[in-house]
């Protein structure tokens, strides 16, 4: 198959930082979207998979996948997009398309998903290569259209922290008047708060950082808990609908599990993997709460959402740096220093 070399953004082992290499990218086919990426957001993921956080990391790995560009070229066949549209690319860039949840429109839960990196391609018998570069070829079925309203960069981190969050926010019907709470402000974290707000809920933030109060009422908080405060936590028993949880790292979700109404549900988004310490079942059975978790969203729903976005004006609060930037940038993730997503303009790659 032909292919063109591009340049690109990645890692060959956990413990490298990541550096320029050449990737790639297959030629357009009869269903294929050529995209001249103009902006990648940087998520947490993205550190977790370079640094083989999940223990499933075949490197190389190019990440990202909250991609914003413009359409350079188009297959015979494509008919929703056009040279110059601006799309964007998320989580997924295929799935089988025929089970029953592709059916349902939750590609995200399909067996056969492919991530936009660290999937298997099909078309060149290698890992997916994720938005850390130049140009990226995705099936239009998997290409989303991104409202012109929108300023690019800002709108990039909506392709992963924003759908993460307005999934379940949607699946559990949070409108006017419901009580969620977000735990953490990072990127999933402050999309959370925006996209809750913007629904018309009643919201409130728990985090471990003091410095973070005002910040949170500016994107649309009612009020701050901090969670390492027992007195507070102990105010804020059975106050909550839904909690959004998007904390990276193990941690004790019992506190929040109290903080749940009768029939609330905290929907962990952040931390994969076994509970430590491990769930406690009481304040579950005697008030009918759950713990529940979510994965991105589908494709027809990153599109709502982006729709959504472009109505309501709502796009992320991005620091924009140079690719240059990329490992300083994963070490301020990790602590917490980012107001609040980090986005590669990808200029820098270019020049
Ligand atoms: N389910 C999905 O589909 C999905 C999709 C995308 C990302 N993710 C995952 O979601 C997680 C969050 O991603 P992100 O990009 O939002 O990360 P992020 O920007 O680093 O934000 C995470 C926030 O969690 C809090 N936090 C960090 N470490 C903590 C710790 N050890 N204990 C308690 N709180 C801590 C911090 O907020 P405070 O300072 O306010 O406490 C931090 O700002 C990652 O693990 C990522 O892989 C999941
Ligand atoms: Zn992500
Ligand atoms: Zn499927």
């Amino acid at each position: 198959m032909n292919t063109t070399k591009v340049k690109a953004y990645g890692t060959e082992s956990a413990e490298a930082d990541l550096k320029q290499l050449d990737i790639h990218r297959r030629e357009v086919k009869t269903k294929d979207v050529e995209i001249d990426i103009l902006f990648c957001g940087v998520c947490h993921s993205d550190l977790h998979f370079a640094k083989n956080d999940w223990g499933m990391t075949q490197y190389p790995v190019v990440p990202g996948h909250e991609i914003v560009g413009r359409v350079t070229k188009v297959g015979s066949e494509v008919s929703k997009y056009k040279q110059g549209d601006l799309v964007a690319v998320g989580c997924l860039v295929d799935s089988c398309r025929t089970c029953n949840n592709c059916k349902a429109d939750l590609e995200q839960y399909c067996p056969e998903w492919v991530g936009t990196y660290g999937g298997y391609d099909k078309h060149l018998d290698t890992n997916t290569h994720g938005g850390y570069s130049e140009t990226i070829v995705v099936d239009e079925a998997f290409v989303l259209r991104v409202p012109e309203n929108l300023d690019p960069a800002g709108i990039a981190p909506v392709l992963c922290a924003g759908i993460t969050t307005w999934s379940p926010l949607r699946h559990w019907n949070v409108d006017k008047g419901s009580k969620v709470a977000v735990v953490g402000l990072g990127g999933l974290g402050h999309m959370a708060i925006k996209l809750a707000h913007a629904l018309g809920a009643h919201v409130t933030l728990f985090s471990r950082s003091t410095n973070k109060i005002e910040d949170a009422k500016a994107l649309g908080a009612n009020e701050v808990i901090i969670s390492t405060d027992e007195a507070q936590m102990q105010n804020a028993m059975g106050r909550f609908d839904v909690i959004i949880d998007t904390v990276p790292y193990a941690h004790d979700l019992n506190p929040y599990v109290g903080t749940l109404t009768t029939n609330g549900t905290l929907v962990v988004v952040g931390y994969l993997g076994p509970l430590d310490p491990m769930l406690v079942t009481v304040p579950m059975i005697m008030g009918r709460k759950s713990v529940a978790g979510s994965l991105i969203g589908g494709i027809a729903e990153t599109q709502e959402l982006l729709d959504f976005c472009g109505k309501h004006n709502i796009t992320s609060d991005v620091e924009v740096i140079n690719i240059q930037d990329i490992n300083t940038a994963y070490e301020r993730m990790l602590k917490s220093d980012v107001k609040y997503r980090f986005v590669i303009d990808m200029k820098s790659l270019k020049g």
